[in-house]
């Protein structure tokens, strides 16, 4: 078993009542038809902490997250990151806002028909204008050095195993460096082993890039290691918040189906 990461929580509780809040989501809602999935969620998430949502498939993690970066727009309720109201930024002010939130999607999204060094170099060009003056080459070999993968540089996703691929997908989120990560089921697909070698490799991430990361997932054990906070999501709202011992000690029966 890895080692818990909740034994740093009462120093990060105590750090994060000071700092302001990275993101403030207050009573969101979003719905689709007539299928309301986010019915009034809350949360915030402050400098340095790894928040992880939990829920059921279709319970709304991923509409979430989608939201702070205006994949989706909510319906109703307030999204604020870095103090700015997501909803209402320009066109040029959101472009601006995604080169500081890093976005692990669901799967690792590679472009298939790219090399592993033209898939990193993509987001760079996009974006060019945050870079300019460092040289492309160091920033790529220096983002897959942190995750241990420069020997794969020249080759295709199709050549890669599932651990490396979602490797390659955080390494090309690391090249902006970014304040926030967003991962949305960092672990999902992978083998048990490669699942806690990527879970490491968040938190290698996390002390080294000083990110604040926000974590979707159903994986436990994940949820384990990495959270300092948790927040369960239930009928699109925040059912329980806690740290995993105490959230994994409670009876209500909502909470403790996510322990068995
Ligand atoms: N673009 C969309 N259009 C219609 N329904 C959607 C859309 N995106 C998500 N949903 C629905 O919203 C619910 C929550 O989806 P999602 O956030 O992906 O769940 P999960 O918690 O598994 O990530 C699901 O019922 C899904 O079908
Ligand atoms: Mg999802």
């Amino acid at each position: 078993m890895i080692e818990s990461n909740s034994s740093r929580v009462d120093q990060m509780t105590a750090s994060s009542t000071a700092g302001s809040p990275l993101i403030r989501v207050q009573n969101l809602k979003k719905s689709f038809g007539d299928h309301q999935v986010l019915r009034g969620f809350n949360l915030e998430l402050y400098p340095n902490e790894n928040l992880v949502i939990v829920g059921k498939s279709g319970s709304g993690k991923s509409v979430l997250i989608k939201c702070m970066v205006r994949l989706l727009v909510p319906d109703e309720g307030e999204l604020f990151v870095f103090d700015q109201s997501v909803p209402d930024l320009d066109q040029n002010e959101l472009d601006q806002l995604r080169t500081e939130i890093g976005f692990l999607f669901q799967g690792s999204a590679l472009y298939d028909s790219m090399t592993v060094r033209e898939n990193l170099l993509f987001p760079m060009r996009r974006h060019s204008d945050r870079l300019r003056g460092e040289d492309e080459t160091s920033l790529v070999e220096e983002a897959l050095e942190n995750v241990g993968l420069l020997d794969a540089i020249d080759l295709l996703p199709e050549e890669l195993s599932g651990g490396m691929k979602r490797r390659v997908a955080l390494a090309r989120t690391l090249i902006l460096k970014p304040r926030i990560i967003l991962y949305d089921e960092p672990t999902s697909g992978l083998d048990p082993i490669t699942g806690k070698e990527i879970i490491q490799l968040i938190l290698e991430v996390q002390k080294k890039y000083k990110t604040a990361s926000l974590i979707i997932t159903h994986d436990m054990d994940c949820a384990r290691v990495i959270s300092n906070r948790m927040i369960i999501l239930v009928d699109g709202v925040n059912y329980a918040e806690g740290t995993y011992d105490v959230l994994s000690k409670m009876t209500d029966p909502e909470v403790s189906a996510f322990f068995k």
